[in-house]
């Protein structure tokens, strides 16, 4: 079985003053709180048994928005993460949720035009390993960046000055139960972080990382700009987000 988790932490700085009284990712975009975004990727990808990770000021306020799942016909877990030192360490509160099955996780301000859908099937396919979503963008040195060789991911640099392809790695991942085993060989990056990079590349180095290539618009809308884009992306949407 697969699990989701939703990863909705983090201070929302750049959207500041928006962020002042709410979390980032319940702030409107298209017609909803962002979070209900990720929530049915999961679900119209079948994925129903989703645990959301935020920080302690805004636990309740997620609570109120999604409840336990009924209205969007899945089931909800919560959990704290009780300081923000990067993606790979609210990802290890995920451990004991997961019990051993596989899992999908989102980075909640992470807009997909389309669905995952063929992201998730390409890794149920899959024997062992983790798979991450590639996306051009004309601005990669804001995100982790993948150096391809052929069919294969050799690294991946995070925010890089050089950056050695235009293929970013978006915040949707796919892993096996031994991503936890590896979160805790991660030490903190030069912003004090467990970065989700370092995870990645362990898969890389043991052979274990594939990738799929994200169909349409994304977006991280952590930034005005990129928060403006977001909502445009999903009132244009065909799709039924
Ligand atoms: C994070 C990841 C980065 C990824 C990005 C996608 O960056 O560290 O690898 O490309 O999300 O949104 P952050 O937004 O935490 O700076």
């Amino acid at each position: 079985m697969l699990k989701g988790v939703i990863l909705t932490g983090g201070h929302g700085t750049r959207l500041y003053p928006l962020t002042k009284v709410t979390s980032k990712h319940l702030l409107p975009v298209g017609n909803e709180p962002m979070v209900f975004h990720s929530v049915k990727q999961l679900t119209t990808a079948g994925i129903t048994d989703i645990l959301i990770v935020t920080n302690p000021e805004h636990v309740g306020d997620f609570a109120s928005a999604l409840g336990g799942g009924k209205d969007f016909g899945c089931e909800f877990t919560y959990r704290v993460q009780e300081e923000a030192k990067g993606i790979a360490h609210a990802l290890a509160l995920a451990e004991g949720f997961a019990g051993g099955d596989r899992i999908v996780v989102l980075l909640g301000d992470n807009i997909f035009e389309t669905s995952i859908q063929h992201a998730v099937n390409d890794f149920q396919a899959q024997q062992r390993g983790a798979r991450v979503l590639l996306k051009e963008v004309s601005d990669p040195e804001r995100y982790g960046v993948a150096t391809l060789n052929g069919n294969h991911i050799v690294a991946i640099e995070e925010k890089p000055e050089h950056p050695k392809s235009n293929y970013a790695v978006v915040g949707a991942y796919f892993y096996d139960a031994s991503v936890f085993d590896i979160i805790r060989t991660v030490e903190p990056s030069a912003r004090g972080e467990y970065e989700i990079t370092a995870v990645n590349n362990t898969y890389i180095d043991r052979g274990e990382l594939e990738y799929s290539l994200v169909q349409g618009k994304w977006v991280d809308a952590g930034t005005f700009d990129s928060l403006t884009e977001a909502h445009q992306i999903l009132l244009n949407s065909s799709d039924d987000q």
